[in-house]
């Protein structure tokens, strides 16, 4: 042992020994687990910390770093019922770069060593799932094996012989004598809920992702179970090889893929950090476009002789890192399944689970979808679960920890009757799994969600009327009244009717209670009132706001009545047709249909909203607290419409108007707008930068209006603005 070694041992404190024992074999234990059993019980995230802090105990006492340290050694030595085969070359494993830093310096390090500044890096994606090694002489298929511990694998021949991907025999020219191919096995991420759904119904556990279904999927003992699972390989790199000279891994993949081989599609050479790190922001955004979990990049030194000259540690090459992107799956506690009721009464059971962070946010809820769902996940009440939250999307559970059980778990039950107002719950169609509140009026859950939509910058964009407000106006804590038992009595809404209130902090998602973090119970707050007693300033401005809204455009004041299919398009052309209410009610249905941008279904959904006695009741009170149902000239003649049956497109940007700014000035005097050229397009008007719509307009002879020939349309009308055209070729 060298001396700084011994040095460094006399002074080992036992603490250090016992702790680095203990984390060596937890690290041991959850390789177990993943590799042997393919149902690891911490994520990927969580183990890269344990050996990330054994690691940096074995810095601090180097003498614990003795080759048997699972620091030391390529994963995966361990017993099942597969046969051992021996790699002719070792599968080693990738040291991780976390951050910029680190990766700047492993590129500074091949820098220095390559001996040389002509040199590649080859970018390739970090595929998530199983790594295999395929032997191949004489271009036939002879052997497959997993990683194992990198020297001795596990022979899973007769189940890779099942994967379409794989071919039997290569083809094309140069073939050698012997080549070691290396990949990874990956199950598609979008058929993995599927899988589970399969078997959870015969009778078997779920698993908690997709690689862990990849390397539970090769390692069945039937081949035949295998062949129907949808499994792929992408090739990441090549060991042993007889009668193969190659200059570069970039080049080498081309040969393969001549060969008939799986190689990947995205990989990239560069040859600068600067095109590394592109290849990296780039792959980060679009991570979950691909059909395989990736969890970061590998980047690697693309010339073979340099790869040598670098060589390798015990446990990884020099040549090569893997860059991380920050984790997106979790583990977590699943608390609770709750339902949770939307604006139209579909009840949506949700995941409550013990809060976690997740890909930059804290997240306490994610939607089950519906029953089926939560059956087809396999997940029971105080399952540990992985949730996984990709980027934007919304939280979603992967799967249930199922090695975790304790036999104290629960499967969930869908309620009979709505939770919030107690109606019973009836299918939203015939045979539909999906179940829907029918008490439309007064469940607080529906109307809250309505008015939390009326409030909202869609319709009548109230500040300062949030969520919160809009639970608590109709679902306050006892003693208190719900000021709302629906939308009549929203213009009338007085700061006594605001005061007393108490309500639960709903998520805006689910419209479940948010637990309190310090007493774990559901959270409460005093809404409108401060400590004294008094109305808080926001809340003062939410009835300021309120009174304002009275004076909102029709078309505003339509989309916040939640009439099925009517959204803010829908309503606006509504309001440009019929200009208040009253002309809206007393249009036959076949008038609405025939209304450009209404149709057959809005005219029939607008009918029955008419129809139901409290809809009309809550149009009576909003008229009398003074809401303006009509539009400025509503009744009167129509302004002239010199514009009245021509089509306009608008494309690029033009200086004295916005985009919808010229849509409404030509609406207004009864052009048609579009966003596509054809034929019978009257005029396009073209600003800077206007794109393909200016070439077509040219090659239908469509005219074209700069924004001189605009204003001439609009002041003097189209016969004049066809004077006004840019000049076309004959
Ligand atoms: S190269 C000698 N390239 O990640 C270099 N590995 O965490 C060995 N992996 O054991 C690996 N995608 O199973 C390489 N494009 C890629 C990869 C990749 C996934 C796996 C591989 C490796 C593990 C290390």
């Amino acid at each position: 042992m060298p001396e700084a070694a011994t040095g460094a041992a006399a002074e080992l404190p036992a603490e250090a020994r016992e702790r680095h024992a203990a984390l060596a074999e937890q690290v041991e234990e959850h390789r177990t687990l993943y590799y042997a059993k393919s149902s690891p019980v911490v994520t990927d995230a969580e183990f890269d910390r344990l050996l990330r802090s054994l690691e940096a105990l074995e810095d601090e006492y180097p003498a614990l770093r003795t080759p048997d340290s699972p620091t030391q050694k390529v994963a995966g030595d361990y017993e099942t019922d597969l046969a051992k085969v021996e790699h002719r070359e070792r599968m080693l494993s990738l040291d991780n770069a976390f951050d910029e830093e680190e990766l700047a310096a492993w590129a500074e390090r091949v820098a220095r060593d390559a001996g040389t500044p002509d040199f590649h890096f080859l970018c390739e994606l970090k595929i998530d799932g199983l790594a295999v090694n395929l032997t191949y002489e004489k271009g036939r298929l002879v052997r497959a094996a997993t990683r194992g511990d990198g020297r001795v694998g596990e022979d899973i021949t007769p189940n890779v012989r099942t994967i379409r991907d794989i071919p039997e025999r290569l083809s094309g020219d140069r073939i050698p004598e012997l080549v070691e191919i290396r990949g990874e096995v990956f199950f598609p991420m979008d058929q993995f809920q599927q899988l589970n759904e399969r078997r959870v119904a015969a009778g078997e556990q779920p698993y908690a992702n997709p690689r862990n279904s990849a390397s539970g999927s090769l390692r069945q003992k039937d081949p035949k179970v295998t062949a129907t699972l949808p499994l792929h390989m992408v090739v990441h790199g090549i060991g042993a090889r007889v009668g193969f000279d190659i200059d570069c891994l970039s080049h080498a993949y081309e040969l393969l893929s001549e060969w008939g081989l799986p190689t990947a599609r995205h990989n990239k050479v560069v040859d600068s950090l600067e095109g590394v790190r592109a290849f990296i922001a780039h792959y980060g955004e679009n991570r979950h476009s691909m059909e395989h979990e990736i969890d970061g990049v590998v980047v690697k030194l693309d010339e073979i002789p340099l790869q040598g000259r670098l060589g390798s540690t015990a446990r990884a090459p020099r040549w090569a890192i893997a860059w991380k992107y920050p984790p997106e799956e979790v583990n977590t506690k699943l608390v609770n399944i709750r339902v949770g009721v939307g604006r139209t009464g579909r009840v949506t059971p949700y995941a409550q689970v013990e809060p976690v962070q997740v890909a930059g946010s804290e997240v306490e809820f994610a939607t089950l979808h519906n029953q089926d769902v939560v059956k087809a996940k396999g997940v029971l009440i105080g399952d540990t679960v992985v949730l996984r939250k990709a980027g934007d999307v919304i939280p979603e559970i992967l799967g249930p920890v199922a090695e975790l059980r304790d036999g104290t778990e629960q499967p969930f039950e869908m309620p009979a009757e709505c939770p919030e107002c107690g109606t019973p719950l009836k299918a939203m169609k015939e045979g539909d799994v999906d179940l829907r509140c029918p008490n439309a009026r007064s469940c607080p859950a529906q109307l809250r969600e309505r008015l939390f939509y009326l409030a909202s910058r869609k319709s009548l964009d109230i500040e300062n009327f949030g969520y919160v407000a809009a639970a608590a106006l109709t679902k306050p804590l006892e003693p208190a009244e719900p000021p709302l038992k629906d939308e009549s009595g929203l213009f009338s809404l007085t700061a006594e009717q605001l005061l007393p209130i108490r309500a639960y902090v709903l998520d805006q998602d689910s419209g479940l209670p948010k637990r309190d973090p310090k007493t774990g119970e559901d959270k409460i707050v005093s809404v409108f009132a401060n400590q004294q007693g008094e109305l808080k300033k926001n809340a003062a401005a939410m009835l300021v706001n309120i009174e304002a809204a009275k004076n909102s455009p029709l078309a505003r004041i339509l989309t916040g009545l939640s009439i099925r299919h009517v959204g803010p398009v829908a309503a606006e052309a509504l309001a440009r047709q019929f200009r208040s209410v009253d002309r809206i009610r007393a249009a036959s249905e076949e008038e609405l249909a025939a209304t450009e941008g209404v149709g057959a279904i809005i005219a029939a959904s607008l009918k029955q909203w008419f129809a139901e006695e409290w809809h009309e009741e809550i149009l009576r009170a909003w008229a009398e607290a003074g809401v303006r149902l009509e539009d400025e000239g509503a009744g009167e003649d129509e302004g002239p419409r010199p514009l009245e049956g021509l089509t306009v497109v608008v494309t690029g940007t033009l200086e004295n108007h916005t985009r919808d700014g010229a849509k409404e000035a030509l609406q207004s005097l009864g052009a048609k707008v579009t966003g596509s050229v054809s034929k019978k397009t009257s005029f396009v008007v073209v600003g800077e930068n206007p794109g393909s719509k200016y070439d077509k307009a040219m090659q239908l002879k469509v005219p074209v209006l700069d924004e001189g020939g605009f204003a001439v349309l609009l002041q003097e009308g189209p016969d004049a603005a066809r004077e006004a055209a840019v000049p076309q070729e004959a």
